[in-house]
């Protein structure tokens, strides 16, 4: 992309350029929301806001296409993040992915509270350890954000476990549409913190609550839509990974039909969203099983990890 990405060149009155620069803390963030959540936000209208997208488009060369094979040489030189387990880094193609959304999902305590926790403090360390040097934002739906889980895994790399929480943010969502407002304020603080991974725990509970059975299908998979296309925008702006965790549920007509009676919850539609899809199982005391069913570049394999009290690992805790 370029580097002028100024809001002083783009072709508006100062009054809408003013209202888009409180909204929007860059040009990127600009050109990646869509036309009608520009208009929304900043209270102009729709004319004016596509006009504004479509010249910060131009301006970052985000209008033309560009060839598969600088797209590969910009996906190769893109760093992962580390999970802390070399099997489950493997599955996912050397870490979690930045610019995309990567869900897992799994019945209660196979594991996904705690990859989020361990990426959390993964996310900090520089390049060389798997990590970004960034920071994080934790969306909290079902209040188990445990700093002193996080602390207790942090200990692996630092005598004080401060340096690491206090570059996590925590944000209690209550309810759906709480939820869906934090991400969509939330370009501010990711810019001028550097935040590179966004957490969503849980996708699915908010959702599934407020908008129980199929009178309300319609009207929840529209605002699980409309959530799904803010945190892909604030994925590729910020060039940052999007975690989501969901819950599964029984149906033996589901996606794993003839296998398993066990799916990810949110249906079908949301199924689209992520870029990558996990799905979490119990193993024999602290081993879990990620198997990777869902991914536009990597092949269906499963990996073995275990939950320590160190945080994930690939082999049992010592004493065990
Ligand atoms: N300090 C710790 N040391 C070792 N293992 C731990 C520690 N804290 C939690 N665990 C283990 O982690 C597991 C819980 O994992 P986690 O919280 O990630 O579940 P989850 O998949 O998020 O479940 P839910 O759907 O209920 O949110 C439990 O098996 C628990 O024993
Ligand atoms: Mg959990």
């Amino acid at each position: 992309m370029s580097k002028n990405q100024d809001f002083s060149s783009l072709k508006i009155s100062t009054e809408i350029r003013e209202r888009l620069q409180e909204q929007f803390p860059t040009v990127i963030a600009l050109a990646a929301c869509p036309p009608e959540e520009v208009a929304r936000r900043c209270e102009i209208n729709k004319k004016s806001a596509e006009r504004a997208v479509n010249q910060a488009r131009k301006q970052i060369g985000m209008a033309e296409p560009i060839t598969a094979d600088e797209l590969l040489e910009k996906r190769i030189a893109k760093p992962r993040i580390t999970t802390s387990s070399q099997q489950l880094d493997d599955i996912l193609g050397g870490g979690l992915s930045v610019g995309a959304i990567t869900e897992f999902s799994g019945a209660f305590a196979t594991g996904k509270t705690q990859i989020a926790f361990q990426l959390c403090v993964n996310i900090q360390r520089s390049i060389e350890e798997g990590g970004l040097n960034g920071k994080a934002l934790f969306i909290d739906t079902e209040n188990t954000f445990a700093p002193a889980r996080v602390a207790e895994m942090s200990y692996s790399f630092t005598d004080d476990p401060k340096l690491f929480l206090k570059n996590i943010y925590v944000s209690r969502a209550f309810n759906v549409d709480h939820q869906i407002q934090i991400v969509e304020k939330a370009d501010k603080l990711i810019e001028s913190n550097n935040i590179r991974l966004v957490i969503v725990d849980s996708m699915a509970s908010h959702f599934r609550a407020e908008f129980p059975g199929k009178d309300n299908l319609p009207r929840r998979q529209q605002k699980l839509m409309s959530h799904a296309e803010t945190l892909q925008r604030v994925a590729e702006a910020y060039d940052l990974a999007v975690m989501t965790t969901n819950q599964i549920l029984s149906n033996p007509d589901g996606i794993f039909a003839g296998t398993s009676n066990l799916e990810p919850a949110l249906g079908f539609a949301w199924g689209h969203r992520p870029t990558h899809r996990i799905l979490l199982r119990k193993s024999r005391g602290t081993t879990r099983i990620a198997r990777i069913f869902d991914s536009p570049e990597l092949p269906e394999r499963e990996a073995v990890f275990h939950i320590t009290p160190q945080g994930i690992r690939d082999g049992p805790p010592l004493d065990y």
